[in-house]
């Protein structure tokens, strides 16, 4: 019986230049570039792990054991169809399924899964083109590129946002980031993405992320990784300068003291913070300063995981029966 499956790993992502607004909420393009990282839990690879497969057999799609909607607008069949035509030219009229477990994912997880699909489809259809695959996996999730390119990427276009690696996640060893979880549910970001361009001010948040990212561009080229962090922090306070004009407050008290904190703390040791759409506060440190940073984030939370900037998707398995 025909079986073809592959499996593929992408990691979760967080925003350096943070994307808020959707200029097509259905194609979910950006009205700004935006930059990203990709992370993992230090010891404990963080991914989500997908398996398409194309077979005889009748099977179930499922994201994290559970049956899909595939109605759903953001649905990983969304992606799948769009290439449904050439996979049935190349494979035959069959089935083709979708499975996909979290692993180790404490948010972000929806890149990670878009990207992990799209290295799927890639593995089996070479021969599509690579900005288009970007432009389909955003449909499922908006910053999916950042997750299946790794490392620190940035994205750049309107109508066709491309993303692309500007460092890769070597340059970051010698630095952590500690994710404080603050215990209260996290915003759905489309309360950010629906709202942000409803401010006077928005006009002037997309020159500001615009010019984040040309900044960016050359600090990367500097290699100048605590300079992209610091800059990540003053992005961090514009993006939520924005979200509190529109009355999208994900910057509770609790984390905000734990902000202030860390800016007061910046005069004695390096450390930065990033807030992006959940309930995490992460802190950005020299390696070495790691205990130091969380003694800080512990006063504020019980809630702590430690990170690392990781790389880009890759398929892991593959089997393929006739
Ligand atoms: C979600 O599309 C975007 C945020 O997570 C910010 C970012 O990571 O750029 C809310």
């Amino acid at each position: 019986m025909f079986n073809r499956s592959i499996q593929s790993v992408a990691h979760p992502t967080m925003g350096i230049v943070l994307l808020g607004g959707l200029s097509d909420p259905v194609k979910r393009l950006p009205f700004h570039n935006s930059a990203g990282i990709c992370y993992s839990l230090v010891g404990k690879d963080s991914f989500s792990r997908t398996t398409l497969t194309i077979s005889d057999e009748k099977m179930e799609s499922t994201l994290n054991g559970k049956p899909i909607d595939q109605e759903d607008s953001r649905s990983p069949f969304k992606l799948i169809n769009t290439y449904h035509d050439q996979i049935t030219r190349k494979f035959g009229e069959r089935g083709i399924y979708f499975n996909s477990v979290n692993e180790n994912i404490i948010s972000g997880s929806s890149d990670a899964g878009a990207a992990a699909l799209g290295r799927c489809v890639f593995s089996i259809l070479p021969d599509i083109n690579p900005n288009e695959l970007e432009l389909n996996m955003r449909m499922v999730s908006e910053s999916a590129g950042r997750s299946y390119y790794g490392g620190l990427t940035i994205t750049e276009g309107i109508d066709k946002p491309f993303t692309r690696q500007i460092l890769n996640e070597e340059y970051f060893k010698n630095f952590r980031i500690l994710s404080a979880v603050f215990p209260h549910e996290r915003k759905p970001s489309d309360d950010i993405h629906f709202n942000q361009p409803k401010s006077p001010y928005y006009k002037k948040r997309i020159e500001n992320a615009n010019r984040n990212v040309e900044t960016l561009k050359i600090l990367s080229s500097n290699k100048d990784i605590s300079g992209i962090f610091d800059l990540a922090m003053n992005d961090t306070d514009d993006y939520h300068y924005v979200n509190g004009l529109v009355n999208v407050h994900i910057v509770t008290e609790a984390m905000r003291s734990l902000m202030d904190e860390i800016r007061e703390i910046r005069k004695r040791f390096w450390i930065s913070y990033i807030v992006t759409g959940g309930n995490s506060v992460f802190l950005i440190t020299a390696k070495t300063d790691t205990e130091k940073a969380k003694e800080l984030a512990l006063n504020h939370t019980k809630e702590l995981y430690e990170l690392e900037v990781s790389g880009k998707s890759r398929v892991v398995h593959t089997t393929f029966n006739e």
